[in-house]
């Protein structure tokens, strides 16, 4: 039989060795009978929290050894590392699978979220292992955010503390309706049972408290396998389901999901010919069959479902009479109607909603903290659009529940933000549908993933204001002044020459009949912007609304000429992407820093190196110079009158 040997032999927590047995066996003569095996079985996922102190990855091995998912090779390893570096006295320290590389073995901790598979014969399963600690909340997030279940560890001789709280909250937050408190290390309490029956009284009172209303409660050892894949001898008075037996049976969110109305997100059109024209994706709720009448969201036209394709079959037909959640498909529809990647295809009587502006769960993920009017990327389903958060309204203290004020999130925090879009999303509130209801924020410039966050609802201003069509149109004011109207965005460093150089564009564009307005950073700051400093979300801020005056003014057919730091890219991208195509002329008014601080017109330079001035440009808050403006004045190459030339040769022709 098997090579590998228990080290708890006696304890009769042993996997079922006939069962291991026969899948060996199994596997040894009929391979494809075993992948096929594999394939028909439904899929958990869930994650474990916990920190390192609870046991959780001696769970975790222990769940990986019992159910045989260890290789020789590796328990060769085990029984070397345990010896070497194991916690368990020279017995099989079953921490050491789960904990990866060696270097975080030594240094006793776990970092990124590892994902493992394991399967019994009645399900597969794949666990996120996430750290426990709160400075990686954000990896405890990602986890969670495909998880069925959570199974929250405590440690029976210290109870819930902070951190069950912690990982309860966040678990629930990311919507697992499955969650398990396993109480371990119950023979180190001699399984008693009024200290569990006390942990359990203790948990369900907190847990009432943030809105959980169901969970299941364990008593288990890790170490000693108890109630783990066989019953306790231990724990008579425990009459409920093993742990394994427990992530065996319980229902699936896909499962769950099927009775709910049909969506399916569309990941892209499939169109192999003139005659074939399939809308391929996901179904993330409901099911769906040919002939239901469906409808495309956010255009709202209808139709119904033709045909229902996936790949070849047994009998190579490759066509269902029904698809349920969970399940990806290709559907054609009876009508020729515009749908496309970014769409959603609902049931016809019961679509989901639409809107710009929502309030929602923030969960911010990067090292750089949150910049409210900034604009980042947005994915919700397969729609990517452009995203705005406000300010917070609170933020979570995650190992309290509290509310407290905030005007940003730092990295790991939790709070409720609202978020407008520029395009209206297909949603539904994330306590309904996860697939529609949880996005993710991508920063614009760096790619990178800034924050995951959570639809609560739609805001209702955001249904009651409508575009209202107004008949005088931007170029009719455009040719009442007989000019094409356009925006002049001067950006450098402080003393660089912006207004100087802005203020003979401005003079030279007049005397050529030109209408203009000229918006310059120190004035707009004595009125419009007199409530903004110089943090970055502040700067962030003053340039969202010159932008949107910048706009006004090109729709009233001006030339707008603007003098603004603007140190960041991400805002003049911003800009530009507002106006129409070719209208916003980028132009970098770029004089050294040593020249600036030489030159140092207002005295500022001065002030900021004896740490009078806190945030100055190009000492302690950054500018981002930009890549490839349209137009590029180097100050120390030429006088202010020669740069205002070379500026204006280039717009009129
Ligand atoms: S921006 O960064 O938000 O675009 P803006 O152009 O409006 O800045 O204002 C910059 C002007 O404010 C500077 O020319 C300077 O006169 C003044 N100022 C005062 N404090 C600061 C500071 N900490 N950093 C930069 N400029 C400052």
């Amino acid at each position: 039989m098997s090579a590998i040997t228990t080290p708890t032999a006696g304890t009769a927590t042993l996997v079922d060795s006939d069962s291991a047995y026969q899948v060996e066996s199994l596997i040894a003569e009929d391979i494809d009978a075993y992948l096929a095996q594999h394939q028909h079985k439904s899929l958990l996922r869930f994650i474990t929290c916990g920190s390192v102190d609870d046991g959780k990855s001696t769970l975790i091995g222990r769940l990986l050894y019992d159910s045989k998912m260890i290789f020789e090779d590796q328990l060769a390893t085990l029984e070397a590392d345990s010896k070497r570096v194991g916690t368990q006295g020279g017995e099989i320290d079953f921490a050491l699978l789960v904990d990866g590389l060696a270097a975080e073995r030594e240094q006793g901790i776990t970092i990124d979220v590892a994902y493992r598979f394991f399967s019994t014969e009645k399900r597969k399963f794949i666990v996120a292992d996430t750290p426990g600690h709160e400075q990686y909340t954000r990896n405890m997030v990602t986890g969670a955010s495909t998880a069925d279940l959570a199974v929250i560890l405590i440690d029976a001789r210290k109870g819930v503390l902070t951190q069950t709280r912690r990982h309860s909250y966040l678990a629930h937050l990311i919507g697992i309706r499955n969650l398990v408190l396993a109480v371990n290390k119950m023979d180190l309490i001699d399984y008693d049972r009024a200290r569990y029956d006390a942990i359990v009284a203790d948990y369900a009172a907190f847990a009432a408290g943030i809105g959980i209303t169901a969970f299941t409660a364990i008593p288990i050892s890790g170490f000693k396998g108890d109630n783990i894949t066989t019953r306790s001898a231990n724990t008579p008075w425990y009459a409920g389901p093993t742990l394994m037996a427990h992530l065996e049976t319980v229902e699936l969110d896909v499962t769950a999901e099927q009775d709910r109305p049909f969506r399916m997100a569309v990941q892209w059109v499939n169109r192999p010919n003139l005659d074939f024209r399939g809308f391929s994706g996901l179904i993330s709720s409901g099911t769906v069959k040919p002939g239901d009448a469906v409808r495309v969201l956010p255009s709202g036209k209808t139709s119904a479902i033709a045909r229902i394709v996936t790949m070849p079959g047994a009998d190579g037909s490759g066509e269902l009479d029904e698809a349920v959640a969970g399940q990806s498909v290709t559907l054609t529809l009876a009508d020729e109607i515009d749908c496309s990647r970014g769409d959603v295809l609902a049931v016809a009587g019961d679509p989901p909603q639409v809107a710009d502006q929502f309030e929602t769960t923030i969960v911010w993920m990067a090292e750089e903290a949150m910049l409210p009017g900034r604009s980042y990327w947005l994915k919700l389903a397969s729609q990517t659009v452009t995203a705005t958060l406000q300010a917070p309204k609170y933020q979570v203290n995650v190992n309290t529940m509290e509310h407290l004020a905030a005007r940003t999130l730092e990295l790991n925090a939790i709070g409720v933000a609202n978020l407008s879009t520029d395009r209206p999303l297909v949603f539904e509130p994330y306590a309904d549908n996860r697939a529609l209801g949880g996005f993710i924020l991508i920063d614009k410039i760096s790619n990178a993933t800034v924050a995951a966050g959570m639809i609560h609802f739609s805001l209702r201003r955001a249904q009651n204001v409508h575009w209202q069509a107004t008949e005088v149109t931007r170029e009719k004011h455009a040719d009442l002044k007989n000019q094409k109207p356009a925006v002049l965005w001067f950006t450098g460093l402080s003393g660089a020459g912006k207004s100087t150089i802005a203020n003979i564009v401005e003079r030279k564009l007049v005397r050529m009949n030109r209408h203009t307005l000229l918006l310059d950073g120190d004035n707009v700051r004595h009125g419009l912007n007199k409530d903004l400093g110089f943090t970055d979300a502040d700067r962030v801020e003053n340039i969202r609304r010159v932008g949107e005056v910048a706009k006004l003014m090109t729709d009233a057919g001006l030339i707008v000429v603007t003098a603004f730091i603007s140190p960041f890219r991400a805002e003049r991208e911003m800009v530009r992407a507002m106006m129409a195509p070719g209208e916003f002329i980028e132009v970098h008014i770029d004089t050294p820093l040593a020249e600036a601080e030489a030159r140092d017109v207002k005295g500022l330079y001065a002030k900021a190196r004896a740490g009078k001035l806190a945030n100055f440009t190009g000492i302690d808050s950054p500018y981002e110079a930009p890549q490839d403006p349209e137009i590029r004045i180097d100050t120390t190459a030429m006088t202010p009158e020669e740069a205002a030339d070379a500026i204006i040769a280039r717009i009129i022709p």
